[in-house]
């Protein structure tokens, strides 16, 4: 007879993995973790009240979030936390790891995995204007992509879109063309073919941004690499699930427009922080 490895005295089975995004982008990372862990208690958390991230300093950042995933834990006592939102994870990591005691997984620029694909060795990288200027981005590019081209574009625009989408509005096309003229006007000798979404809200308007493409382009983020790197921290654990609760900052009427969406990928309750 097997036996499952015993599970760590502290974790109570019911304790949730907490995902958290500046809004509904890191639902994105959530769906990949889903697929890898489908017995997980999830608490996604966004936060509404100070969307978007990307327009937002290194400071107000820096002191936001780690106050904010400091509440988060306090009320939902989670065992791992998944910062979903690249904007937060490049600028905040350290802060958030200094401050609390749980294993904390980032999600940063897919540049590795996209160097390993491009042939042309010209890299887009679309994420928010706070991403696109992070040294975090030079390093990425340096240590995994040093002999690549590598053109970057703050779009602040498709995070409102993949917002719009996912309450059930349609966002208008030009602000895909405009986010694929940022990078292909930036292109010299070979054209882009790989393109880093790397904002976790990007993948959720992928179909447009193919369209406006109008050309071949292999899109890669990071959210599988994600969901494994979770599956391997909480290896050996027992889930015992409540289900999929979603929670924002601000008010409940900020919530509504997207309860239908939220709904149809599993979440039963919603709540304020
Ligand atoms: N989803 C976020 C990211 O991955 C940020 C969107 C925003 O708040 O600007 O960067």
């Amino acid at each position: 007879m097997t036996q499952s490895p015993p599970l760590p005295p502290d974790i109570a089975p019911d304790a949730p993995l907490l995902f958290f995004d500046s809004g509904v982008g890191g639902l994105t990372v959530l769906d990949a973790a889903r697929l890898a862990l489908p017995d997980a208690p999830i608490v996604y958390a966004a936060d509404f009240a100070g969307l978007p991230y990307g327009e937002k300093t290194e400071a107000e950042i820096g002191a936001r979030v780690p106050a904010l995933l400091g509440r988060l834990v306090e009320r939902y006592r989670p065992r791992l936390i998944t910062i979903a939102c690249n904007t937060a994870s490049t600028i905040a990591l350290p802060q958030v790891r200094a401050a609390l005691d749980l294993p904390v997984v980032g999600t940063v620029p897919a540049i590795k995995p996209a160097s390993e694909l491009s042939e042309n060795r010209v890299i887009g990288v679309l994420g928010t204007e706070a991403t696109v200027r992070q040294p975090y981005v030079t390093n990425l590019a340096q240590e995994f992509a040093s002999d690549a081209t590598i053109i970057r574009f703050g779009a602040p625009e498709l995070v409102r879109a993949a917002e719009m989408k996912l309450r059930g509005e349609v966002p208008d096309p030009a602000i895909f063309d405009r986010a694929v003229h940022g990078l292909v006007s930036q292109q010299r000798a070979l054209p882009i073919d790989t393109v880093v979404l790397a904002c976790t809200h990007f993948p959720l308007v992928q179909d447009e941004l193919a369209a406006a493409f109008g050309r071949p382009i292999r899109f890669v983020h990071g959210a599988e690499g994600i969901a494994r790197r979770i599956a391997y921290l909480t290896r050996g654990q027992a889930f015992v699930g409540n289900g999929l609760r979603f929670v924002a900052t601000g008010p409940a009427s900020g919530i509504e427009p997207y309860v239908p969406a939220l709904s149809q990928r599993g979440f039963s309750s919603f709540d304020t922080l």
